[in-house]
């Protein structure tokens, strides 16, 4: 560290002001463009400031600095916070990352006593606790985010719990099920991509604070002090591990990337379902666009661009992957990379979720096409096959098999399965009787689904009302 402030070094030459001791001339502008992290790592600048207040903190309780120079250094950079925070700081390209730039400005705010903050510390330690620190705020936020979004699925829910909809697998007619039974599927996938990023919280809630560059510091710091102010459940016990870990990244962007994934299986199910030909659903005005030259369209885009994004959170996950995957311990340059792409993919992973929930309060089903689609293709094929098995006795097999040779007796005559004529059944199964047309209605298809976890309106509403007490106990 050069014994100068960033004042004093002025003019001198133009190596770096913060550590450039030993160098004569300053990088060149391809250098210092590649070597820069600010145009990201500013986003880290809370974090930052936390960790170096409690770290002063710690110095001045230890004895390595004054009381007075811990208060100064706490006040200068609770001014930079702000400065910062109202859009007034000056971040300089020339400082590298958002460790020098608050450094540098801490020296033209409090002069000599700024030079001190760096003591037993290194950026290879400070990075990685402003990194957990500020996935740590990101994982608060997106949970929150979550259950925003199972809220608003869970009131869809109940008010949909008897609105009949196609079920579909190859994305063929299969049986019947509710809207609002399809819309708790989410519910559910949402609370284990909560589960998994908690998960992750819990394991990144470790302090690499005090590592210092890679093997700890000689001056005589308490980490478990620090751990503390910050809510660390305290240091980590390896200081090469505290500075070459990055499976916090990856294992929040891997929960990242799966909860995307889900978002946009949804998002594609709302742009087939939003088309014309489909007309299950419709979206209004706040949620979709229209067409520059073709005047009728009303364009899906949200949902499109929560498909989209999930490209970038794989990515973002494969990047952090592939960045780490040679590296040999401690600290590499190669590191810094793991901010740019994460940054990114989880604000655009909020962003999804924000839209999501805006399209699922949004949305209205078109209830009389839904019911009307839930019937075709046979759907209720396999309640007839049921029946038999149930009324006469029959091995399910067999039932199958005088099912489909009813089902093609229907679409030989281009009826659906309830307007087939009795006599027409009979002829391939003498016993059926007038009865089983009890059970051929899609309405009648899903009140008899009452397994546990099946699609019957009762258990969709008594499901709904579940997640919604359980969402709201959780906002106490
Ligand atoms: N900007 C750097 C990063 O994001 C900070 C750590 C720099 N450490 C170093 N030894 N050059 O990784």
């Amino acid at each position: 560290m050069a014994k100068k402030t960033a004042k004093g070094n002025k003019g001198k030459n133009k190596s770096n002001q913060m550590w450039g001791g030993r160098f004569a001339s300053g990088p060149d502008a391809i250098m210092a463009k590649i070597n820069a992290s600010i145009d990201f790592d500013w986003h880290l600048y809370r974090q930052d400031i936390a960790a170096s207040k409690a770290h002063a903190a710690m110095l001045a309780k230890q004895g390595i600095i004054t009381a007075d120079d811990a208060r100064k250094i706490v006040h200068g950079l609770d001014t930079i916070q702000s400065e910062i925070g109202s859009g007034k700081f000056k971040f300089k390209r020339e400082l590298e990352d958002i460790h020098m730039n608050v450094e540098s400005r801490l020296a033209e705010l409090i002069g000599e006593a700024a030079g001190r903050l760096h003591t037993a510390r290194s950026r290879n330690d400070q990075v990685a606790t402003d990194f957990r620190l500020w996935m740590r705020d990101r994982i608060d936020d997106l949970h929150a985010m979550l259950g925003d979004y199972q809220q608003a699925l869970a009131e869809k829910a109940l008010l949909h719990a008897g609105t009949v909809m196609p079920g579909f697998t190859h994305l063929q007619s299969a049986q019947p099920v509710t809207f609002g039974h399809h819309l708790l599927a989410y519910v559910e996938m949402a609370q284990r991509d909560r589960n998994r990023f908690f998960d992750a919280q819990v394991r990144l809630n470790d302090s690499p604070l005090g590592a210092a560059a890679l093997a700890g510091t000689s001056f005589p710091i308490d980490r478990h002090m620090t751990a503390k102010q910050l809510e660390f459940d305290g240091p980590m016990r390896n200081s090469l591990d505290a500075v070459s870990s990055r499976d916090f990244v990856m294992e929040t962007l891997s929960a990242a990337a799966i909860t995307s994934v889900h978002l946009s299986r949804f998002a594609e199910e709302i742009v087939i379902w939003t088309s014309p030909q489909v007309g299950m659903l419709t979206l209004s005005d706040k949620f979709t666009s229209g067409s520059s030259i073709m005047p009728q369209k009303r364009n899906p885009d949200a949902a499109e661009l929560v498909r989209a994004k999930t490209g970038r959170l794989i990515g973002a996950l494969n990047s952090i992957l592939v960045v780490m995957k040679g590296l040999p311990l401690a600290y590499q340059k190669d590191m810094q990379e793991d901010k740019e792409q994460t940054i990114d993919a989880l604000s655009s992973l909020a962003l999804s979720l924000d839209a999501m929930t805006g399209m699922v309060r949004d949305m209205e089903p078109d209830t009389g096409r839904m019911k009307a689609a839930a019937g075709l293709g046979y759907a209720t094929a396999t309640d007839l096959a049921d029946w038999l098995v149930r009324t006469l006795k029959m091995p399910f097999r067999e039932a199958h098999h005088v099912t489909g040779r009813i089902v093609a007796k229907a679409s030989e005559l281009g009826l659906p399965l309830e307007k087939l004529p009795l006599a027409d059944m009979k002829k391939i199964e003498s016993r059926i009787t007038k009865d089983v047309f009890g059970v051929l209605s899609v309405e009648r298809s899903v009140k008899s689904r009452t397994s546990f976890g099946g699609t019957a309106p009762n258990n969709v509403r008594a499901q709904a009302k579940k997640w919604l007490n359980r969402l709201e106990n959780e906002r106490g």
